[in-house]
């Protein structure tokens, strides 16, 4: 399939890249647009140097840049694309909401279908809100739970990466410039699997924490009932229990990591990948709670909990339900299972092959695996992680984790074992005479680091 530029190579092998249109374009955007990027995690930093593709078109599982070079693309659109780039039918949906008017004064009527189809899907909730953006969604939670219990601070899980953009939670991180001082005082950290760890925060704040937040599973699954117990005991301290689905939903199962481990929430969000990369985010849970942010209940206040200008876009909405259909229609689920599993394998072959285990290896379930990179010390390393990039994205692949798509067909699959497999000679080779014989440029950073 070809490009769209002009300036493109059509042979795709390794030596022949060139980023030159790339570079010029960030050049010029880093004047522009702070970071180049509208998310820190598509920054340039987090790229080999002068490896920072500018992507103009996507197709299932593939991508072109400016320059004409193709990839096959893993963690599409942040873990958003789960079926594919470009997906024709969802694409349609899309555009025929959009023809007949994005936005309007009053509710349109995709919103109740919407919401019909999400908790159709999502069985363990009885009211929806929709977002944009998943930080829309968990800060929205975080807000809810605070009005419902009357209490200020949260409890987030420290092993997770990741729940909001907002001061509640990157207060908590390396990253806390433009954060108050009380804001990140009200934010408290518990440890996954656990329960002696909220326990011993439950009575350091007795009365105190409003909710404890935590995605079901990121690499460890929880063991039998660990959720169950987890709920139970925040309940009986009056706390609320939110779960984190932003990752988890549509992925470990339609209807999420609680339809997965059949667990109710008192509240879950849920963004990525549920219109297939489309703007819609949704907070849901337990009409008891949720309804605090309704118009109907005169027994308490009103809590603000989610109003947005954009909140329920027809064309996003109508790529959500298309989505749905498409999951329930092909088991969207069962594909990302299957083509992970594969992937997963191969992988693992290689790394026996070569031995390299210690240093390289791949974690986390068959449709959401990532890979570590560790030095001569066993020690993570951001140096071998710009070096696997470095040898993957020249042959091909471009792979900040190895999250599959629907779209992945098993040619993808062979051609990115098949080149992590040479990558991984380079880096043995590196582990025995040095990273630097064989970056090419600067290394990769972490994204919550305090200083560039
Ligand atoms: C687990 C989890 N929660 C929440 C978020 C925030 O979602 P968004 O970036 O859509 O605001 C993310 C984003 O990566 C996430 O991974």
């Amino acid at each position: 399939m070809q490009g769209p530029r002009d300036c493109m190579n059509s042979v795709q092998t390794f030596r022949q890249r060139s980023y030159a249109c790339s570079i010029a374009h960030q050049k010029r955007a880093s004047r522009l647009i702070p970071g180049a990027a509208h998310t820190y995690a598509k920054g340039d930093d987090q790229f080999p140097e002068n490896m920072c593709p500018v992507i103009v078109r996507g197709e299932g599982s593939h991508v072109w840049d400016l320059d004409g070079n193709e990839f096959i693309e893993f963690g599409s659109g942040v873990r958003s694309v789960t079926i594919g780039h470009a997906c024709q039918p969802i694409c349609d949906a899309a555009y025929q909401a959009m023809i007949r008017g994005v936005n309007f004064t009053r509710p349109s009527e995709i919103e109740l279908q919407a919401a019909e189809r999400v908790l159709s899907v999502v069985k363990h909730a009885e009211m929806i809100k929709f977002g944009k953006n998943g930080s829309d969604a968990t800060t929205a939670a975080v807000k809810l739970a605070r009005a419902y219990t009357g209490r200020d601070m949260v409890a987030i899980c420290q092993d997770h990466p990741f729940f909001s953009v907002d001061d509640w939670f990157m207060g908590s991180t390396g990253m806390t410039s433009g954060i108050p001082e009380s804001t990140r005082q009200l934010t408290v950290k518990f440890k996954y699997n656990d329960l002696e760890s909220v326990q011993t925060l439950l009575s350091q704040y007795p009365g105190q924490i409003a909710c404890f937040i935590l995605e079901a599973e990121t690499l460890v699954p929880p063991p039998v009932d660990y959720l169950h117990r987890l709920k139970s005991l925040v309940n009986q301290h009056g706390a609320l229990l939110v779960l984190d689905e932003i990752v988890t939903g549509f992925r470990w199962h339609i209807g999420g990591a609680q339809a997965f481990y059949d667990f109710t929430p008192d509240l879950s969000t849920f963004g990525k990948a549920m219109a297939n990369g489309f703007s819609v985010s949704a907070l849901c849970g337990r009409r008891e709670v949720m309804r605090l942010a309704g118009l109907e209940h005169k027994d308490r206040e009103r809590c603000f909990a989610l109003s947005l200008t954009h909140g329920a876009e027809t064309h996003a909405l109508a790529a959500c339900v298309k989505t749905i259909d498409i999951y329930e229609q092909q088991d969207i689920c069962g594909i990302l299972a299957r083509q992970g599993e594969k992937l997963q394998k191969g992988l693992r072959e290689v790394i026996e092959d070569l031995q390299i285990g210690e240093y390289f290896n791949i974690v986390g379930r068959p449709w959401l695996t990532f890979f570590v990179t560790l030095d001569q010390k066993k020690e993570r390393s951001q140096p071998f992680r710009t070096l696997f990039l470095q040898e993957i994205m020249k042959r091909g692949i471009i792979a900040p984790s190895f999250v599959v798509s629907a779209a992945h067909s098993d040619a993808d699959i062979q051609q990115t074992v098949e080149a992590v497999a040479e990558s991984l000679v380079v880096y043995q080779k590196a582990l025995d005479d040095g990273v630097e014989k064989y970056l090419e440029g600067r290394s990769v950073q972490p994204v919550f680091r305090k200083f560039n």
